[in-house]
């Protein structure tokens, strides 16, 4: 069975195609076709984020002629199924991307299936590394930082906690602008800290006390302690270390983010790790992780950064799951949603 996934929640267009199959032991096999993916990210960069209107449009532009381009690149007339994402994500754009898929579905008489774009970055992995056992997923984005635990891709997903205050990502998109490094500043970051000092300064860990949330995370403070240090250099006529600034901010993140993700495993009697999501293509929260997640005995699984970032073919994994897992077809008449719960 042939499923196709569309993914339009934030500003990639992104269009991807699988094959289901029974395994001989009856679990389901997907493998991955066909991944193509536009972005609008350029037309966003003068205004330093995601302006949800120019994303809306760009992805009208992006969807047919990157649909077609995965259907040549799978060798597919017609997917059995389409799926897409309902939410969570920006509205418009959200729109765009599920009216597509189901008027596809609707012309060539197939089902549609509805799809969360948080499951999906979970769901991505099973592409890369085959069935997904009894696992915690740290699911590290712009929109969202959170830890979740998975039973199986077919199964409902159990929130541990999540970030009282800015994503991972979005701190990463904040202090990339204090530096004046452009957007989207998580890559950006990530290379500059390969030139500084990740000791160079103590920024805090937030959420770590003995009293905090075990499985909340707060990057707000981080932010303001990093724009704090920028303000002191400025006043005090000093140039601003910004390789030894975004070393110890990205030392600061992939501490809390590993430490914390390790700790539920463990809490959760859980052996197995998944990170996703636009962060967890960052090298030192990779590197971290691994180091971690060695030391205390935990399988690591990180998608390779492609998949981490947003496509089409999360979307086309986690429909093909769900229908192996006999899920129904959602109705056309269903809404997007575009603060969609886990
Ligand atoms: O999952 P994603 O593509 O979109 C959302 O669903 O939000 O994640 C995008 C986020 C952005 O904030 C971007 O700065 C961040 O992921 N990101 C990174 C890296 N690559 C992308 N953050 C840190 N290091 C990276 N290498
Ligand atoms: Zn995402």
């Amino acid at each position: 069975m042939i499923v196709m996934g569309i993914e339009s929640s934030c500003d990639e267009t992104g269009v991807g195609i699988v094959r289901l199959e029974a395994g001989a032991d009856g679990a389901a096999r997907v493998e991955l076709l066909a991944d193509e993916v536009a972005s609008s990210v350029d037309e966003h960069v003068r205004f330093g984020g995601v302006v949800p209107e120019i994303a809306s449009r760009a992805h009208l532009q992006a969807m047919v002629p990157t649909m077609r381009r995965a259907l040549a690149a799978a060798g597919v007339d017609r997917p059995d199924a389409v799926a897409a994402t309902v939410g969570p994500g920006l509205a418009g754009a959200l729109l765009v991307g599920a009216a597509a898929a189901k008027a596809y579905a609707a012309a060539w008489g197939v089902p549609f299936y509805g799809i969360n774009h948080l499951g999906g970055h979970v769901a991505v992995d099973a592409l890369e590394h085959g069935p997904l056992p009894r696992s915690v997923a740290l699911l590290v984005s712009g929109g969202h930082t959170q830890l979740l635990l998975v039973d199986g891709l077919g199964a409902p997903i159990v929130e541990l906690g999540s970030t009282v205050d800015d994503a991972a990502g979005e701190a990463y998109d904040k202090v990339a602008r204090l530096l004046g490094l452009g957007y989207p500043g998580g890559p950006k970051i990530d290379a500059l800290a390969q030139e500084g000092d990740p000791s160079a300064i103590a920024f805090p860990r937030g959420m770590t006390g003995p009293r905090d949330a075990r499985h909340a995370f707060s990057f707000s403070g981080l932010k303001t302690a990093v724009a704090r240090h920028v303000e002191k250099c400025e006043r005090d006529g000093v140039p601003v270390p910004a390789a030894d600034v975004a070393a110890s901010f990205q030392e600061a993140v992939a501490d809390v983010l590993t430490m914390k993700a390790v700790r539920a495993c463990v809490d959760e009697g859980v052996g197995t790790l998944l990170i996703g999501g636009g962060v967890a293509a960052n090298s030192r929260v990779r590197a971290l992780a691994e180091e971690r997640c060695a030391a205390a005995g935990i399988a690591l699984r990180v998608p390779r950064p492609r998949l981490c970032t947003d496509n089409g073919a999360m979307i086309a994994s986690l429909g093909a799951h769900l229908i192996a897992a006999g899920a129904t077809p959602s109705p056309l008449g269903i809404s997007t949603d575009p603060g969609l719960p886990v």
